[in-house]
């Protein structure tokens, strides 16, 4: 009988080659370093992925912060532990290739002790959302993002302003839904981005997938990312966990 981790290993190498990686890459560098796709994996493997996320959803932690965000999210440290086709997913190395040549350069796993490594992100209560925000890396090297959709019977969008800080282009605004297989690729300082309000019975499941140039962070950034991860994501027991 084939491993979890075999599973993924095969269906994202299919997925992967299903893709144009030459003309991705082009892509991705005309938005600034972003790149989305409708379909990326198939409804089998999201499936197989939301028997896990429905195992871990009773352990999401809530959070709230007026005016930016409302949501519930299920941090790394509780994937690794219950999750083992989110956490191959998050670590097969093909995947890591490809994502490497698309970003033009080599990407690396966050260390073990980072909430957002591989987390879940759920928009399930009414209002629940996220304001205009950049994935600031609080690394030494860049941080780039993966958004897989899981689940969305919602009317919330990923909106998106493409080309922020790049003085000789002018900002470009995408409103994206994020439909089960969906793929959406980004650096992480260079996308400003925000998720509008759900509405009333709708339900919005994404998996987020992180990935760093240098995996080591000083001192005041730790803490910094520390304090952000507790009150914005993960709570108290994600930071004593981490620390
Ligand atoms: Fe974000």
């Amino acid at each position: 009988m084939k491993t979890v981790a075999t599973n993924i290993s095969e269906e994202m190498s299919e997925a992967i080659q299903r893709q144009d990686a030459s003309a991705l890459v082009n892509s991705y560098q005309d938005q600034g370093e972003f790149l989305s796709l409708d379909s990326f994996l198939s409804q089998g493997v999201i499936d197989d992925l939301m028997e896990e996320v429905e195992g871990v959803r009773p352990l999401l932690n809530r959070n709230y912060i007026p005016k930016h965000k409302k949501g519930g999210s299920v941090s790394y440290f509780i994937v690794k532990e219950s999750s083992p086709a989110l956490t191959a997913l998050y670590k097969n190395r093909g995947f890591i290739e490809w994502l490497s040549q698309l970003a033009g350069e080599r990407l690396l796993l966050c260390p073990e002790d980072d909430p957002h490594a591989c987390a879940l992100y759920f928009y399930t209560e009414v209002g629940d959302h996220i304001g205009y925000h950049y994935d600031t890396s609080y690394y030494k090297g860049a941080r780039y993002t993966v958004l897989i959709g899981l689940l969305d019977n919602s009317s919330s969008r990923l909106e998106c302003r493409l080309h922020t800080k790049d003085p000789s282009k002018e900002t470009k605004e995408l409103s994206l839904d994020t439909k089960p297989g969906s793929f959406i690729f980004f650096n992480g300082d260079k996308l400003h981005h925000a998720v509008t309000p759900l509405g009333e019975n709708e339900e919005r499941i994404v998996l987020t997938l992180q990935y760093v140039t240098n995996p080591e962070m000083g001192r005041f950034n730790r803490w910094f990312s520390n304090m952000k991860d507790a009150v914005g994501y993960f709570g108290l027991s994600a930071l004593f966990r981490r620390t």
